[in-house]
Parts: structure tokens; C-alpha cells; sequence
């Protein structure tokens, strides 16, 4: 990479970079050049800059061009006066290069843009969805993940990414749960803080431009609006809040996301965007962050509507004063800073800070020393070994939910139906069999789909492979079809298959913003079909494609095996494939527990135990209630009387094509003094035929708190590989300090007392043992 190479013996942030060569655009279409300006630091930089340049570096604008050519008149004025700092939404170097020759040779101070797109989970090679990476339950698969989509965006000139999303997600209905990493704040910390490091490396200020800035995200409590109905009101109690909801951010700051961006939603009656007690009592004060608070689209001025502002001057105003640096798209701070400092509400002191940590984000990325991209890193888009990547990560995401011996005499004597079985005959039935842009999912935005491969074409590659055979018939042509024109056909298939490849699930537009869902079974006449199918009495493989978990409950039972695909990205095909014949092992776990019913919801594994849980009390289910029962006879526990209080699947459930027996759940001391290390082992043991990565689970509950703890938590996992017999005994190991949580006065306090421990396959499974830490 020439650019690197350059610029790794060249210029550095901090260093005096004195008058260079001056860059045309003829210069731009071929490869470097030098920045024009004379720069010292941020702060020398700030000490020149007029009030009315300070605030344009706060403003974030949106533009859509696709050539220089596009880009307005209005826009390049704006750049020329020092109006704006960044622009989202750039997604061509031509525009990239463009938009920073404007900044540095033609706007004040030669001061570079900041140019941001969301790139999600993948900027040209799609990898699946979060909660699909997150299902991964790998790291260094969301790292590298990150890694690429990094190299990927900055080819284009991008140099700020709006990811990861950090919002606990415990809400179905909600349709950005396929953005995040799932429920858990342990998992979400784990996974966020691997993004982090994927985007921006190390450390941002190395100079690598093909790192970028990551902005952890949405500054809180987003994932939990009411009804999962998206930018709904929120409610979250101290000390829920910073229990379960900061972590993730916590440890982004930790890791040092370069941004943190604000949410859309009112928390406890304060709009987040101008919430004081986020921005600078939580963000600024406890934590420490330094770096950019960026708003959300719009999210500023819609605290007005909110009602939590008079007018954009108001929301303006407090935005400011709560903390936040820049805002995105909408205009109150352009508007109305200036005469809020001349009425002296705001100081330009505190407009300073804010533009300095926007000048120095700049600066560590250093864009002062190379606002532009090398067009000749074109060619590093889409390259091999990236789809490659992308095809273990699809498969590592998937999780295997169900795998029985089909009732069917003939198809029982080969037992399991997966992995298939050569030379078997396939009816590829569904409307996701060949579904090359649903299967990128929500915020794909730069995904091509003709870069995708789905799973028919895998199938078509396999078949020239001679691994199998098959017949394929949509049934449906999209998720919503309600027509049932298509039955015959597939039925026909159906019988004349071994068996049944049904991928089916959600459409991308399904999920993602503002897309929630408040019935989510299957869409269209989905469950028709696979009723119809099942009456054909081929065994029958469910692949699911969807942004969430589906309401499967009355349809599982005709399941002979269900495996869970996410939306998978570019190589979602060949990921599936590979795990369908069992080229690759199914390793995936849940990283959200799945409910039976939408009715459940919100649903999570890590709940208060109630006064009157369940599991200690009896209850009978609505249809065995005797006529005119009386109230008393009925049971009294914490539990719904249609869908009772079990998941379909809990959290960090997905079975192998082996079989793992865990024992010997140990501790050498049970009671322990404050600073003794708290060390927990059990013996893992692969009893089946086939190797195994098993995701070990480590959970602690704290039996009694100041605040009641949840029924358990997870504290660490370890994903282990284990031969066929092979048996290893897993070792985790904690501090007092990892029992630690923020009690009714948001204090952070260990608590000694008891607590339990288990060493599990998922959060429902296995006896704990008890411990005492004093
Ligand atoms: C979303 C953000 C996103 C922003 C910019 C908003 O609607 O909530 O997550 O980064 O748009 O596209």
C-alpha cells in the first residue's frame, strides 16, 4: 500500500508540517499530495479560528452525490466558509477527495472533513447482521470482521463509522435488535469492544489511514423502548441502568471509541440528546470520555417534539450545555450558538472544548497530514480472502436450534437429518432460498447483490461438486407472499425429495430502524407452506433468514431440524451449505433468549426471580383449567397461563452435531476472603462422533443484594475445541471486583455473601454450586 508506506516515514499529528506541494484534482486522480497549510495542534489551530468557524465544526451535514459533479453549489460554499466539519453519507472517493480539496485548499485553516457513513456490519463485503456476529459468541470474528469493513470504507475516503450499536437489546418486537449484540451487557461489552478494535486498531493516531473512528452507539437506554415499537419513550430505574445498559459503553470508552453517538429516545422524561445526566455527569464525569459526543439524525431539534424543548434555540442551548459536540443533519446549533453566546447562556469557552475534540479526532486520524485516498486503493474492495472471511464468520453465526430423528421409518434409519446425507435429493423450497439482497439484512447500504451468494447458487456449486442433488421451487416468491399459487409445485418437490431445505424467515426491510414488529411469526403464508410440506411426511430442514427471533411456537412441532441463518451477508449461501452438509460444524449460540410468544416479550435470561417464581410454585396452564375454576386453585406464580414462563430457547442455547457432556462442576475453596481469586472449573467432555466448538458458559447470581441481583449473570465464556472423546477441564476465574454492581445510590459496591456458580452449555442448563466471599 503505497499511501501507507509514505506516510509512515512522513508526517506525524504534533510535528510542524511545514508549506508543501499544492493539490489539484488532476493531482488527486493519481495518486498523493501534500496538505497545503502550516499546522501546529489543535489548540494553535482553535487560537486562529473566528467563533463563526468554531461552530461550523460542529455542524454534520448530509449529502448524496455520487461524483464531484454532483455536489451543489450551496454545499461547496458551505465548505469554503468553514460551515461545516463532516458530512455523512459519502460513499465514493471521488466525492471524498473532492469534498477535503475544498476543506484544506479552499475553506479557512485548510481544516480537513470528518467523512462518515454508516458502516454497519460491513461496508462492500456484507457480514451477517450483528446479533447474527454476535451469535458467534467469537471476538476476533467481529474484530476481523470490523477490520475489513474498515479497509473496505476507507478506499472510499470514509474515516468515521457509526457502529457499533451498544443497545441492550431484550425486545423482539423491536426491529433494531438485529444492530446489536443481543441482551447480555457481558456479551455486548465482549463483542462492542472487538468492533471498537477492528475500526480503529490499536491506536487511532498510528497513522494507518485504512483504520477508522468508531462511535459506539445509542448514548442510552434506545433498545429499550416500550412495546419495542423504535424512538418509543423509555423507563429505566437506576440501578438497572447502570447495571445493564452502560456497560457495553463503558467498556467502548474503555477501549477508546473515538465517538459516542446520542439516541433518539426520551429517557425517565429527559430526551438523551440533551440529557445532562447521560453527556456529563455519566459520560464526562464517571467515566472520563474524551472523545466526540456526536447527536443522532435530527435528534437535537426532535427533543422539541419530544417536548422537552421550547424551540430549536432551546434544544440548542441544552444540548449544548448537557455535553454534546456535534450534531448531526439538523442545523441548531448553526442557527442559534452564536446568539447564545452573545446573551452570554453559553461561553465560547465551552463552544472551545467542543471544538477541540473534534479537531483533535481529526487530527488522530491524520487527515491535517493526508485528507485524501489513493484511488488506487479501489482495488482493495471486495477482495478474496475478505469473502472468505466472511464466509466463516456467516458460518460460525449459525445456530443449530433443532435436529431430531425424523419420525419417517425410511429417513429415521439414517438418523439425525443433519448433517445431510450424500447423495441425498433436496427440495429447495422457500422465499430466501435465492435471496441475494435480503439475505445482506438492515443497514447494507453499500452491500451489492450481486456479490452475494445465496444459498441456491451454494447448492448449484455443491451439485457440480457431486456432494448432492436438488430440485428447487420457491413455493413463495418474498417473505410477505400470501399467495399460495406456488404450493402445488413444492409439494410436488417435496415428494419427490429424501428431504426438505425449506430458508425461509424476514425480508432485510423487516427489521433494522424503524422496522419493529408487533406479531413476529413467520410473514406471508409461510407456515401454510411449511404445514403443507410437513403433510408430505419428507423430513423437513428449516433454515431461517430474519433479523430476530421468530414466534415459532405452534409451527416448530413440524420441524424435523431449524437452523437459525440471521440475515448472513454476501456468503450466507455457501455458510449454510457448508454447515448444512457438514463441511463446516454448526457452533453458533443465541446471543438473545427466544421466546414462544410475542406475547412474552420483553424476555431475557438475566430477570429478577419475582417473590414468586415459577420453578417453586405450582401453575396450570389456561386449557387444563376446570369450568368456573376458582381463583385460588389455579397457582400463583410468575407466569403467563397460555405460554407458561420457559423460553422456546434460552439464551446461549445451540446444539453440534456431537454431543457435550459437562461435570465436575468444582471449586477448591467455597469460602473465600475478599481478595482471593474466586477459580471455578468443570470437566467438558465431547461424547459424540464429531469435533466440537463448544461455547463454555460461565454464570454467577448474587443470592442477595442491597438491590435485588438478577437469577444470574454471565461473567465470562470460553469457546473451546474438543476432539471426538476428548474431555478438557475448563478453568474460570474471577475477582471480587467482577461481583461488583451499582446499588440504589448508583454507588459501585462488592457485597460480600453468598452467590452461586454454574458451568454451563446455556443459561438454562446445569446445577450450581454455592460460595462465600467475605
Ligand atoms: C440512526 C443512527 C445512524 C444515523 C445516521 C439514524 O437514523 O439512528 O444509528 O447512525 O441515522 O445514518
Amino acid at each position: 500500500m503505497i499511501i501507507l508506506s509514505l506516510f509512515h516515514g512522513g508526517l506525524r499529528h504534533g510535528l510542524l508540517v511545514t508549506k508543501g506541494l499544492r493539490c489539484c484534482a488532476a493531482a488527486l486522480a493519481v495518486s498523493l499530495c501534500t496538505v497545503p497549510l502550516a499546522w501546529a495542534s489543535p489548540e494553535s489551530l482553535l487560537a486562529k479560528m473566528t467563533l463563526s468557524q468554531k461552530i461550523g465544526q460542529l455542524q454534520q451535514s448530509h449529502l448524496e452525490a455520487v461524483t464531484a459533479e454532483d455536489i451543489p453549489k450551496e454545499v461547496k460554499e458551505a465548505i469554503r466558509q468553514g460551515r461545516v466539519g463532516s458530512y455523512l453519507n459519502i460513499n465514493t472517493v471521488a466525492v471524498a477527495n473532492e469534498l477535503q480539496r475544498l476543506a484544506v485548499e479552499e475553506g479557512p485553516h485548510g481544516v480537513p472533513l470528518l467523512v462518515a457513513r454508516d458502516v454497519i456490519h460491513g461496508y462492500k463485503t456484507i457480514f451477517p447482521i450483528p446479533l447474527g456476529q454476535a451469535a458467534t459468541w467469537n471476538p476476533d470474528a467481529v474484530e476481523q470482521g470490523a477490520r475489513i469493513a474498515a479497509i473496505e470504507a476507507s478506499a472510499d475516503g470514509i474515516r468515521w463509522t457509526f457502529a457499533p450499536m451498544l443497545d441492550i437489546s431484550r425486545d423482539a418486537r423491536w426491529g433494531r435488535i438485529a444492530e446489536s449484540f443481543g441482551e447480555d451487557p457481558y456479551l455486548t461489552s465482549v463483542m462492542g469492544v472487538a468492533s471498537v478494535m477492528g475500526y480503529q486498531g490499536k491506536d487511532l493516531s498510528q497513522g494507518d489511514s485504512t483504520h477508522i473512528a468508531a462511535t459506539a452507539k445509542h448514548f442510552l437506554g434506545y433498545g429499550a423502548a416500550e412495546a419495542g415499537r423504535d424512538y418509543n419513550t423509555t423507563y429505566i430505574p437506576e440501578p438497572l441502568l447502570h447495571n445493564q445498559y452502560l456497560p457495553p459503553f463503558s467498556a467502548a470508552v474503555a477501549a477508546g471509541s473515538a465517538s459516542i453517538m446520542t439516541a433518539f429516545n426520551d429517557l425517565n422524561g429527559v430526551p438523551a440528546s440533551i440529557s445532562s445526566y447521560l453527556m456529563d455527569t455519566i459520560l464526562r464525569q464517571e467515566l472520563a470520555y474524551k472523545g466526540v459526543i456526536v447527536s443522532d439524525w435530527d435528534s437535537v431539534v426532535e427533543t422539541v417534539v419530544h417536548g422537552g424543548a421550547e424551540d430549536n434555540k432551546d434544544a440548542a442551548y441544552k444540548a449544548a450545555k448537557a455535553g454534546l459536540d456535534m450534531e448531526m443533519v439538523s442545523t441548531s446549533y448553526a442557527d442559534h450558538l452564536a446568539a447564545l453566546i452573545q446573551e452570554g447562556k453559553i461561553s465560547e469557552l465551552e463552544i472551545d472544548q467542543k471544538v477541540l475534540r473534534i479537531l483533535r479526532l481529526k487530527a488522530q486520524l491524520g487527515l491535517f497530514e493526508q485528507p485524501y485516498t489513493d484511488i488506487a486503493r479501489q482495488a482493495e474492495k471486495k477482495h478474496p480472502k475478505f469473502h472468505q472471511t466472511a464466509k466463516e464468520v456467516a458460518a460460525q453465526s449459525l445456530v443449530l436450534l433443532k435436529n431430531d430423528v425424523p419420525s419417517h421409518k425410511k429417513a429415521a434409519k439414517l438418523g439425525k437429518v443433519l448433517p445431510l446425507k450424500p447423495g441425498q435429493k433436496v427440495a429447495l423450497i422457500g422465499p430466501m432460498v435465492d435471496a441475494a439482497h435480503d439475505q445482506m439484512g438492515t443497514w447494507a447500504m453499500d452491500g451489492e447483490k450481486q456479490d452475494s451468494i445465496t444459498v441456491l447458487q451454494a447448492f448449484e456449486q455443491a451439485k457440480v461438486k457431486g456432494s448432492v442433488q436438488y430440485r428447487y421451487v420457491p413455493g413463495l416468491d418474498f417473505s410477505r407472499d400470501k399467495s399460495t399459487k406456488g404450493f402445488k409445485k413444492a409439494i410436488k418437490a417435496a415428494k419427490w425429495a429424501d428431504v426438505i431445505v425449506y430458508v425461509g424467515g424476514e425480508e432485510a426491510a423487516l427489521s433494522g430502524e424503524a422496522h419493529s414488529r408487533a406479531n413476529i411469526r413467520l410473514p406471508g403464508a409461510q407456515e401454510a407452506l411449511l404445514a403443507a410440506l410437513k403433510q408430505t411426511g419428507t423430513p423437513l430442514v428449516v433454515v431461517l433468514m430474519a433479523g430476530r427471533q421468530i414466534e415459532l411456537h405452534d409451527v416448530l412441532e413440524s420441524f424435523d431440524s431449524l437452523v437459525m441463518a440471521w440475515h448472513p451477508g454476501t456468503m450466507g449461501g455457501p455458510a449454510i451449505v457448508d454447515v448444512l452438509t457438514g463441511v463446516s460444524e454448526p457452533v453458533g449460540r443465541l446471543p438473545v433468549t427466544w421466546p414462544k410468544m410475542g406475547g412474552q416479550l420483553p424476555m431475557y435470561y438475566n430477570h429478577k426471580n419475582t417473590g414468586r417464581p415459577p420453578q417453586s410454585r405450582p401453575f396450570i396452564m389456561m386449557d387444563d383449567y376446570p369450568l368456573e375454576a376458582h381463583q385460588h386453585s389455579l397457582g400463583h406464580a410468575a407466569t403467563h397461563m397460555d405460554a407458561g414462563y420457559l423460553p422456546q430457547y434460552p439464551f446461549g442455547f445451540g446444539l453440534s452435531y456431537s454431543e457435550v457432556h459437562y461435570s465436575d462442576l468444582a471449586m477448591a475453596k467455597r469460602v473465600l476472603a475478599r481478595d482471593e481469586a474466586i477459580r471455578v472449573s468443570a470437566v467438558v467432555k465431547n461424547t459424540g462422533l464429531r469435533p466440537v466448538t463448544e461455547v463454555v458458559q460461565f454464570y454467577v447470581q448474587d443470592i442477595a443484594g442491597s438491590v435485588t441481583r438478577p437469577v444470574k449473570e454471565l461473567k465470562q465464556f470460553q469457546r473451546i475445541v474438543l476432539a471426538p472423546g476428548e474431555a478438557k477441564t475448563v478453568t474460570f476465574e474471577l475477582s471480587h471486583k467482577d461481583l461488583m454492581f451499582f446499588n440504589a445510590k448508583t454507588q459501585h459496591v462488592f457485597e460480600p455473601g453468598a452467590f452461586r456458580a454454574w458451568i454451563a452449555p446455556h443459561a438454562a442448563a446445569g446445577k450450581p454450586l454455592t460460595f462465600t466471599v467475605r
